[in-house]
């Protein structure tokens, strides 16, 4: 049987702290339904030492969602882990996301410190942390560039510290995805304690490698992905949720299950759009307006013949109705005959080659032809006829 693989979304911490994307509580409580009807195993609701309408958010989060974990991020900070902790009062389960920066950069030109005092700091934070709430997660900020034998012993001083959970960010989005696959294969393979521990991916997207970046660390033992809805998030964003739970579902040979409703996600992705005033880019994997939009002829055609020949997901599958063929100047004779028969006029033979004529003329002066520029071509049609 497939191992279970942990969604983590992100969307109300990393996603919202995105320039233009800030929400208010209400608003906030509307995409932390929407998320947990979606079936998000792990919701991070924010970051309550950051602002006390922040630490409300979370509160009151805890309070409208019983199904997902809620979590808290917090730095390696005592002040900061009791004020995650206070706000997860309410949750039916609560886990607070605490952790440091791990990579040369950051322990040395951003922390000032040195490996040991960072791996000290780590570990109080993590034991802090555990007198206060039952789960633990550590983040190892800046992974991605961190030095592999030092990562090695800070992922095993913090689970022997609690953690039950340990992040390895790619927090740069500096990785490739063989890199990245083999820092996952070095943890599973050498920290001694491991199997204490679920190893977590959280990729950004700087490269455009978030979604590749993420299945290779599940492909190399990692078992709970941190994800955004449409992929936003600091910068370039964060990995996609839909991606790669769609590239999951795609993929059997991934060993891996998740407990993700597919057939919200498209409703999931509008709601998030909208509230956070973040348009999708049409030609968005899975969720961008074109995803399943067929628009060459070429194409049109053999998807009208079987929908397989360019569909790798059902639409139905991610709460799309249907795909679609959309008409252009480069529409091929077999789309135009599928939608003049959806109007009720099913042409064949010549009749279709005048029309089709006709309609190439047009489209070579429109973007695209709907139903309204069908019926008058039509009506063009039988006053020649
Ligand atoms: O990208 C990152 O490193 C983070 C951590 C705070 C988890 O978002
Ligand atoms: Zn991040």
């Amino acid at each position: 049987m497939a191992d279970k693989l942990w969604i983590f979304d992100t969307t109300l911490r990393d996603g919202e702290q995105v320039p233009g994307c800030q929400l208010n509580t209400d608003e906030k409580i509307t995409v932390a339904r929407a998320l947990e009807a979606l079936g998000v195993d792990i919701l991070e609701a924010g970051f309550p030492i950051s602002s006390p309408g922040d630490f409300n958010s979370v509160m009151e989060i805890s309070k409208a969602v019983s199904n997902p974990i809620i979590c808290a991020l917090s730095r390696a900070v005592e002040k900061d882990i009791q004020v995650a902790a206070d706000s997860l009062k309410y949750a039916k389960r609560g886990r607070i996301h605490t952790g440091i920066g791990v990579s040369g950069y950051h322990i040395q030109h951003k922390l000032r410190s040195t490996p040991e005092a960072v791996m000290e700091r780590a570990v109080k934070a993590v034991k802090f942390a555990r007198n206060l709430v039952e789960e633990v997660e550590f983040y190892a900020e800046d992974a991605g560039r961190a030095e592999p034998g030092y990562l090695v012993q800070m992922v095993e001083a913090v689970i022997a510290a609690g953690a039950r959970v340990v992040n390895i960010p790619d927090t740069t989005g500096y990785c490739l995805p063989e890199q990245y696959g083999a820092i996952i294969r070095l943890l599973k393979e050498n920290v001694s304690n491991i199997d204490r521990a679920i190893i977590a991916t959280h990729c950004h997207n700087d490269l455009g490698l978030a979604t590749a970046n993420t299945l290779a660390g599940v492909m190399n033992g990692a078992r709970q992905v941190e994800v955004t809805m449409n992929g936003i998030g600091e910068r370039a964003g964060n990995t996609s949720l839909e991606e790669v739970v769609m590239a999951i579902k795609s993929h059997k040979e991934i060993p891996v299950a998740t407990g993700i409703v597919t057939q919200r996600i498209y409703e999931t992705s509008r709601i998030i759009s909208k509230l956070m005033n973040m348009p999708i880019q049409p030609n968005k994997a899975i969720v961008g307006r074109n995803a399943f939009a067929h628009s060459s002829g070429i194409h049109q055609d053999g998807v009208l013949k079987n929908r397989e020949n360019y569909e790798i997901i059902d639409p139905k599958e991610v709460g799309v109705e249907e795909s679609s063929i959309v008409l252009t100047a480069r529409s091929g004779r077999a789309a135009l005959k599928h939608h003049l028969s959806l109007l009720g006029f099913p042409l064949e033979g010549s009749e279709l080659d005048e029309v089709y004529e006709r309609f190439l003329v047009l489209a070579d002066s429109k973007r695209d032809i709907g139903r309204k520029e069908l019926l008058s071509l039509m009506g063009e049609h039988m006053d020649h006829a």
